[in-house]
């Protein structure tokens, strides 16, 4: 049984305040789990409690989400059974009862929800994976390395927010870190021989100051292709253009390019990039409220490459199964702090599964060194993972994670490679 809760006001990737918590069971064993954090949020994403206290961190000091879990959450849950991960939840669900987790905040229920699932492992003395995941539970997914950053994540001109690679032809998951490093590292000295500079944004990707995706992507081919790897076979691309971000009063403003294109258009251009380059996955294509454009997009696109939706479902069961009805997109983001809980973020993925959409468990912009989404991607054998570049620990940190996972497991690993990948024929 739950015995205490403890939570601390600790620092994420970009240097922000986070929650992080640690819950003990009454058998000794402990869970610890820290709350990551987005920058280009959607609209309906369970609520970040924030202090909005200017006179300290800027405003986005922890101390009110950290007081509900050391208070009454910690009152709500404790002597409850720590294997009970469902009771938890809904305990945590019931106990802020606003729907979005706006009272107590979803930083304030997450880090609780994932502490006890950790801490329940520990008692059982089980990594987490198996834990949650069963015997069955052995398929490393394939990683989206975000190897060039834009958008929210970067102060340079790229409008598309991430450019990712994806080794669909690597033997392991080992293997796959390794072409990703390569690859990486071939990029950086590309950008450095063109006279661009390569510092990088929030994900650990360069930054370099390109105007336009057909740009970067270039780049991105020739990086690949002088690594020895042949791009669509050995290394796929993907994007995540978060579309939301630039998309108003019904068309998207390209600021890097210096021009406005109407959905058709916008729509049109990606059509023509997945054309020209080996694109195999785009998430948020078009904006979350941009119903034209999704129906478009996913009818223009759906049967030849994935379409992630991340603002537009913000990993919440409901507007996915809304979603689903509608036709919209082929694949879902799941991001663990949209909604707040474990259970409800498992929900998600069961919706998905029914419905024949792919799931890429994600981390956010802002992380810490908490690796807990390494091991739910291969509990939930959802067979992609989106955890940034091939630099920074808050993106190794997975990484390194699921390569030990993979050794683990040693005979009985399969890397998942393409074959999770929804509507793409690589
Ligand atoms: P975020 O971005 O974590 O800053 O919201 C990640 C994404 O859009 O996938
Ligand atoms: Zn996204």
């Amino acid at each position: 049984a739950i015995d205490t809760v403890h939570a601390r006001e600790i620092l994420d990737s970009r240097g922000n305040p986070t929650v992080e918590v640690d819950v003990l069971l009454d058998d000794g064993s402990l869970g610890r789990a820290a709350v990551p954090s987005g920058a280009s949020t959607g609209t309906a994403e369970a609520v970040e409690l924030r202090d909005g206290d200017a006179g300290r961190y800027h405003g986005k000091g922890v101390r009110r989400a950290v007081a509900a879990v050391l208070g009454e959450i910690a009152d709500a849950v404790a002597g409850l059974d720590g294997r009970d991960q469902a009771a938890v939840d809904r305990t945590l669900i019931e106990l802020d009862g606003t729907g979005n987790k706006s009272r107590l905040g979803a930083n304030a229920t997450l880090g609780v929800s994932l502490a006890v699932v950790k801490a329940a492992a520990a008692s059982a003395g089980q990594p987490l994976y198996r834990y949650l995941g069963g015997p069955d539970a052995v398929v490393l997914p394939l990683p989206l390395m975000n190897i060039v950053n834009g958008g929210a994540h970067a102060d340079n001109p790229l409008d598309f927010q991430e450019f990712m690679i994806a080794p669909i032809g690597a033997a392991t998951f080992a293997d796959a870190v390794r072409m990703g490093s390569e690859v990486f590292h071939t990029l950086r000295a590309a950008l450095q021989a063109a006279g661009h500079h390569t510092a990088v944004g929030d994900e650990g990707g360069f930054a370099p100051p390109l105007h336009t995706a057909p740009e970067a992507l270039a780049f991105i081919r020739t990086a690949i292709t002088d690594s020895g790897y042949t791009p669509g076979v050995d290394i796929a691309i993907a994007l995540d253009p978060a579309a939301s971000e630039f998309y108003r009063d019904g068309a998207y403003h390209y600021r890097g390019e210096g021009r406005v294109r109407t959905v058709a258009e916008h729509v049109d251009h990606l059509a023509e990039l997945v054309e020209q380059f080996p694109i195999v996955s785009i998430e948020d294509g078009v904006a979350q409220d941009d119903f034209e454009g999704w129906k478009l997009l996913t009818e223009r696109l759906g049967g030849r490459c994935q379409l992630v939706g991340d603002d537009v479902f913000c990993t919440n069961v409901e507007l996915l199964r809304d979603g689903i009805n509608r036709g919209v997109a082929n694949s879902v983001l799941v991001k663990v702090n949209q909604v707040g809980t474990l259970t409800e973020m498992l929900a998600t993925v069961a919706a998905a599964r029914q419905a024949g959409y792919s799931v890429v468990m994600s981390h956010r912009s802002g992380e810490t060194e908490d690796t807990t989404i390494a091991d739910l991607a291969v509990a939930t054998g959802c067979g992609q993972i989106k955890t940034g570049s091939l630099s920074r620990s808050d993106r190794t940190a997975k990484y390194n994670q699921l390569i030990r996972i993979e050794e683990e497991l040693g005979e009985r690993a399969v890397y998942a490679g393409a074959r999770s990948l929804a509507g793409a024929r690589p």
